[in-house]
């Protein structure tokens, strides 16, 4: 009998539990052709501002010894374009779709949430790794008090929907920030974004990238990934997406035992624009070795007298 791969994310029933993460798939439907999005978990979408954004200048992205860096910027083409042309197509191929909402103020946040909410997605993350322009460019996820507005308002949007906070490890105190935005509404959390990080040009004797610094991510933030998740499973009751270097089907399941509900591939894409649904194949075939039926006894299990 094939294992039951069923998760349920604060209320979002997946059929799966291995995702996109966010900016590392476009808006899915550019993978159409090549992936079979229907046999995806979920899509989480690129983040998505309320007006469209040009992004930072080039280079954007370099590739580094266990990973990659990225200074997207967060390109997108605003609310509006994606809500009326990406969320109908996905529908209509069936695709659990995860919106991304990004924003400088706590009010754009809202109305981007507002919007997706309803276009019908299926729920919303909210991506707090942005400048709060509001105050000189600090990132929302930076202190309690701007991730838990930022989550107040979206949740507010977002009506029945699950908002899924997505935290980074470098603005502030994990579990510090994790708890306000849980208090504030929260149904759930995405772990981890990328860690700061820069590559030089020696040649050129200057950064490689165009905005000199960038997001870090891949097999190398694995472990901070796996801590995050551990930490924030251990302290709270809420379910986490796990991400951070899933390259494999036993990545993938180190998240599990750590308390991942679900997790995300990100830089794998790049590398494999297919590995999503590879890791539900190999989740199968591997928990069917094991004798173990149902991907529910794995989720936090290596907390078992920890
Ligand atoms: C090119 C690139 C673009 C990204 N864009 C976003 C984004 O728009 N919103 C977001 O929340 N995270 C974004 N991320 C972070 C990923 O969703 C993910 O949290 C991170 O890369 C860790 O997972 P990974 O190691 O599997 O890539 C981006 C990552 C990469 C590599």
């Amino acid at each position: 009998m094939k294992p039951d791969l069923e998760v349920n994310l604060a209320g979002l029933r997946l059929k799966n539990p291995v995702l996109t993460a966010s900016g590392t798939f476009g808006f899915g439907l550019e993978y159409a052709r090549l992936v079979d999005l229907g046999a995806i978990g979920a899509v989480v979408l690129k983040s998505v501002t309320l007006h469209s954004r040009q992004g930072n200048p080039p280079p954007r992205v370099t590739e580094t010894p266990a990973g990659m860096l990225n200074s997207i910027g967060l390109e997108n083409p605003g609310a509006p374009a994606v809500v009326s042309k990406v969320v109908p197509e996905l529908k209509r191929l069936g695709v659990k779709v995860i919106a991304s909402v990004a924003g400088e103020t706590v009010e754009e946040y809202g109305e981007v949430a507002r919007r997706f909410a309803a276009a019908g997605v299926d729920a919303i993350e909210v991506n707090l790794s942005c400048p709060n322009v509001a105050r000189g460019g600090l990132t929302f996820g930076c202190t309690r008090g701007m991730a838990a507005a930022v989550t107040a308002a979206v949740r507010q949007a977002a009506g029945d929907l699950p908002v899924f906070a997505k935290l980074g490890v470098t603005g502030g105190n994990l579990l510090e920030i994790a708890g306000a935005v849980a208090e504030a509404g929260a149904s759930g959390f995405s772990l981890i974004n990328t860690l700061p990080g820069l590559a030089v040009d020696l040649r050129q004797r200057r950064p490689v990238l165009g905005n000199v610094t960038g997001g870090l991510s891949g097999p190398a933030i694995k472990p901070v990934a796996l801590w995050a998740v551990w930490q924030v499973y251990k302290a709270f009751k809420l379910p986490v997406i796990g991400m951070g270097g899933i390259m494999s089907t036993s990545d993938a399941l180190e998240f599990f035992l750590c308390g991942a509900t679900a997790v995300a591939v990100g830089t794998g894409n790049f590398v494999n624009p297919r590995l999503t649904t590879e890791i539900v194949a190999g989740l199968e075939k591997a928990l069917a070795a094991e004798h173990v039926s149902d991907i529910k006894e794995l989720i936090g299990a290596a907390h078992n007298g920890k």
